[in-house]
C-alpha cells in the first residue's frame, strides 16, 4: 500500500487580495504535496478560503456589496493566483459552499448532543481583525497586539464549546507526542498558554441580531457558528468527512501548514474541538515565521504590500518559488526585499546550477557532438566518490524536508551542485579533449550528465518547469524518477542528443531593477559606514593590550562561493560557512585568485568585525591574508584541512 501524506495551508480571508504571505504558505504546501509525490506517497492537498464573519460583513459594506459578491471575487483571485503560480492544490475549500457548512452543522450538533456546548452569557474585549475576544496579555496599551487596534467591548449572549474540560487531555497529547507542534518554539508558547491558567471555555456563536454573515446553528437558528470553529473545519470537510474514503486516507497523515499569528486557534481550539467530536487530532502543525518588508511587518496601511503575482512576473515563477523555499528558515522570521530575492537568483540559480548545466552541454556539443557519451570503466573520473557526495545531499535534503526546513535542504542540495562546478574546474575537459584523453573525458562528461539529471528530478518539486526542461531536454523524460533509482547515476541513454538548453536563468542587474529610493538608501548607509570605518581607525592605531587582542574573534571559515564584484578589479565577493552563520564578505583579492581556486578552501576570518559597505556590497567580516612587500602579491592564511570550521583562534 502506497504511503500517504495530507498537506493543508490556511484558508485565507476574503477581506483583502493575497500578498506574498500568502504565497509564501501556499508554495510550501504545494512542494511539500510534489516533494511526497517524487518520494512516492499518495499526497493531497487543499487550500481555500474563509469566508464568513464580522471582517468579511464589514469589508463587503465598505464595498457596498453583498457579502457573497464579495467573497466569490476575492475566493476567485486567490484561486486564480494560485493557478498562475503554478500551484496545483488538489481541493480549493470555500467555507461558503454547502458541503462545508453540512460537517460544519454535523459537528456542531454531535459536540453539543454530547453536553459540550452550554449557552451562557459573556462580556470581553473583542479584536475583529483577529475575530475573536481578546485576553489580558494580548493587549498592550489599551490596543490588540497584532492588529494595534482597540479591541471593542462587547457584552451579550452566546453559546460556548467546554473547550476547558479538554485543557489536560491537550497537555497530555502534546507531551506524548512532541513533534505534534513544530518548531519546538510554538510547542512551547501553547504549552505555555496551556500551563499559564485554567483555560477559558471558547464563545462559539453570534446573535443573528448582529451578525447574519455565518452558518446557522443547527439547534437555534437565532444564532450563527463564530467564524474560527467554522474556518478550521474545513480540514475535513475538504475531504468529505465523515463518509468519503479520503478522510480516512489522509486525515491520520494531516499537515497544517500556518503561520505564527495563528497558532491559537489551531494549536488549541481546533484539537480540542476535534477531541470533543470524537475525531483523533490532526498529525503536526508546522509553524512558519513571518515575511517582513525589510524589519517592518507588511501591511496594507504601511503601503508594502508586495503583490505575488507581480513578483513572479518580474522574477519568474520558478525563481520565486527557489527564493522563498531557500530563503526562510522554517520557524523564524525572514526579511523580503528584492535584492535578497536577486542575490539568490543570481548566485545560486546563474551562477552556481545554471551555469554548471550550461558549461556541461556545451562541452558535450564540442566534444561529442551534442551525444551523450558512454561511461568508460577504465577510467570512471571519480564517479564512486560522486556518487556518495550525490547520496550524501540527497539524503540531507530529503530528510530535511520532510520536517519542513526547506532551507536547510535545499543547501544541502547546493553543496552537491557546487562540489560539481568544482569537479568540473578539477577535471578540466578542455584539457582532456586536448590530450586525447577520450576514456576519461567521456566518464567525466557522462557523470556530469547524470549529476545533472539526479539534481533536475530532486529539484522538480521546486523548480517546476525549468526542471521539467532540464529533464527533457537530457531526452529523459520517459526515464524513472523515484529517488531510489537516482543512486544508481546510470539513467541516462548514451548516444542520445541533447537538446539546445540556453540560458536557464538570466543575471539579473540588480541596479537596473531596484528602485531609486533604495539606491538613495544604500548610499546614506554607505556614508555612516565609511564614518564608523574612519573612526576605528584611528582608535586602532597604536599598540594594544592582551585583552584588547581577546576581543577579536578569528575563527577558521570556509569558502562557499566566490565571485567578481562588477566593476572592481580587485574586489571578490566571497560567500562562507563561518561555523557560525553563512555569510558574505567582500575582499580585496580579485588580482591574486581565481574564484574556482578559492570554493571549498579554509580561512582565517576576523568574525566580529563590524559589517561595512564596500563597492556597495555589504561585507560582514574580513578575511586574514599577508602581502609580500617585494611584488605587492597577497597571501591568504590557508589551514589545515583537518582543523574544522568555526574553530577559533586564540
Ligand atoms: O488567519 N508572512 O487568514 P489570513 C508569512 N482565515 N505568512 C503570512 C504573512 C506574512 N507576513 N501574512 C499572512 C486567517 N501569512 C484565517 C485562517 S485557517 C482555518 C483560518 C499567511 O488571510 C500565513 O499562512 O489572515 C498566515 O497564517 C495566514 O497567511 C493568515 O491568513
Amino acid at each position: 500500500m502506497n504511503k500517504t501524506f495530507y498537506v493543508t495551508t490556511p484558508i485565507y480571508y476574503v477581506n483583502a487580495e493575497p500578498h506574498i504571505g500568502h504565497a509564501y504558505s501556499t508554495i510550501l504546501a504545494d512542494f511539500m504535496h510534489r516533494f511526497h509525490i517524487m518520494l512516492g506517497y499518495d499526497s493531497y492537498f487543499t487550500t481555500g478560503t474563509d469566508e464568513h464573519g464580522d471582517k468579511i460583513a464589514i469589508a463587503a459594506a465598505e464595498k457596498k456589496t453583498s457579502p457573497q459578491e464579495f467573497a466569490d471575487r476575492i475566493s476567485n483571485i486567490f484561486s486564480q493566483t494560485w493557478t498562475e503560480l503554478g500551484i496545483k492544490s488538489s481541493e480549493f475549500i470555500r467555507t461558503t459552499e454547502d458541503r462545508h457548512k453540512k460537517v460544519v452543522q454535523e459537528i456542531l450538533q454531535k459536540v453539543y448532543n454530547k453536553g459540550d456546548i452550554y449557552f451562557g452569557s459573556y462580556g470581553g474585549n473583542y479584536c475583529y481583525g483577529c475575530e475573536r475576544f481578546l485576553t489580558e496579555k494580548e493587549i498592550v496599551n489599551g490596543k490588540c497586539v497584532e492588529h494595534n487596534k482597540e479591541p471593542q467591548y462587547i457584552e451579550e449572549k452566546n453559546y460556548f464549546f467546554k473547550m476547558s474540560k479538554y485543557q489536560g487531555w491537550l497537555i497530555d497529547h502534546i507531551n506524548n507526542n512532541p513533534d505534534f507542534i513544530r518548531p519546538e518554539r510554538y510547542r512551547n508558547e501553547v504549552m505555555s498558554l496551556l500551563k499559564s491558567g485554567a483555560l477559558e471555555d471558547l464563545c462559539i456563536s453570534r446573535p443573528t441580531s448582529r451578525l447574519t454573515w455565518g452558518i446557522t446553528l443547527p439547534f437555534d437558528d437565532k444564532y450563527v457558528t463564530y467564524v474560527w470553529f467554522d474556518a478550521l473545519i474545513n480540514y475535513i470537510s475538504a475531504l468529505g468527512y465523515p463518509d468519503d474514503e479520503r478522510f480516512n486516507k489522509y486525515w491520520p497523515v494531516s499537515n497544517h501548514v500556518i503561520a505564527k499569528d495563528i497558532v491559537k486557534p489551531h494549536g488549541i481550539f481546533w484539537p480540542t474541538m476535534l477531541h470533543a467530536a470524537g475525531i483523533p487530532p490532526y498529525k503536526h502543525l508546522n509553524v512558519h515565521g513571518y515575511w517582513n518588508m525589510d524589519e517592518a511587518k507588511m501591511s496594507k496601511s504601511l503601503g508594502n504590500v508586495v503583490k505575488p503575482l507581480e513578483l513572479a512576473n518580474k522574477f519568474g515563477n520558478d525563481q520565486i518559488r527557489y527564493f522563498f523555499l531557500r530563503e526562510m528558515t522554517f520557524g523564524l522570521d525572514a526579511k523580503f526585499n528584492e535584492e535578497v530575492v536577486i542575490d539568490r537568483i543570481n548566485y545560486d540559480l546563474a551562477n552556481d546550477l545554471g551555469n554548471l548545466i550550461k558549461r556541461s552541454f556545451d562541452m558535450v556539443a564540442k566534444y561529442f557532438d551534442g551525444k551523450i557519451p558512454a561511461f568508460n570503466s577504465a577510467n570512471p573520473a571519480g564517479r564512486d566518490e560522486l556518487i556518495s557526495l550525490f547520496n550524501n545531499s540527497a539524503e540531507g535534503y530529503v530528510n530535511h524536508c520532510v520536517k519542513f526546513q526547506t532551507s536547510v535542504g535545499l543547501e544541502k542540495l547546493w553543496e552537491f551542485i557546487r562540489y560539481l562546478n568544482k569537479y568540473i574546474d578539477e577535471n578540466k575537459p578542455w584539457q582532456l579533449f586536448k590530450d586525447n584523453n577520450i576514456k576519461k573525458l567521456s566518464s567525466t562528461m557522462r557523470n556530469l550528465l547524470e549529476s545533472i539529471y539526479n539534481v533536475a528530478v530532486l529539484l522538480s518539486p521546486v523548480l517546476i518547469d525549468t526542471s521539467r526542461k532540464i529533464i527533457s531536454d537530457l531526452q529523459a523524460s520517459q526515464k524513472s524518477r523515484h529517488v531510489k533509482d537516482l543512486t544508481g547515476m546510470n539513467l541516462l541513454s548514451t548516444g542520445e542528443k541533447l537538446s539546445e538548453i540556453g540560458i536557464l536563468f538570466p543575471r539579473i542587474e540588480k541596479d537596473k531593477i531596484i528602485k531609486q529610493d533604495t539606491k538613495n538608501k544604500v548610499k546614506k548607509d554607505d556614508k555612516s559606514i565609511d564614518n564608523e570605518e574612519k573612526i576605528e581607525k584611528d582608535k586602532d592605531e597604536g599598540l594594544i593590550d592582551i585583552k584588547e587582542f581577546g576581543k577579536v574573534d578569528i575563527r577558521v571559515a570556509k569558502i562557499l562561493k566566490a565571485s567578481k564584484i562588477e566593476g572592481s578589479n580587485k574586489l571578490l565577493q566571497l560567500e562562507i560557512d563561518s561555523g557560525l552563520d553563512t555569510r558574505i564578505i567582500i575582499a580585496g583579492i580579485a588580482e591574486h585568485y581565481d574564484t574556482e581556486y578559492l570554493i571549498g578552501r579554509k580561512i582565517l576570518l576576523v568574525a566580529n568585525l563590524k559589517p561595512a559597505t564596500i563597492f556597495k556590497h555589504k561585507s560582514t567580516g574580513m578575511l586574514l591574508a599577508a602581502k609580500n612587500k617585494d611584488d605587492g602579491k597577497l597571501y591568504l592564511i590557508e589551514i589545515d584541512d583537518a582543523i574544522p570550521v568555526g574553530a577559533k583562534l586564540g
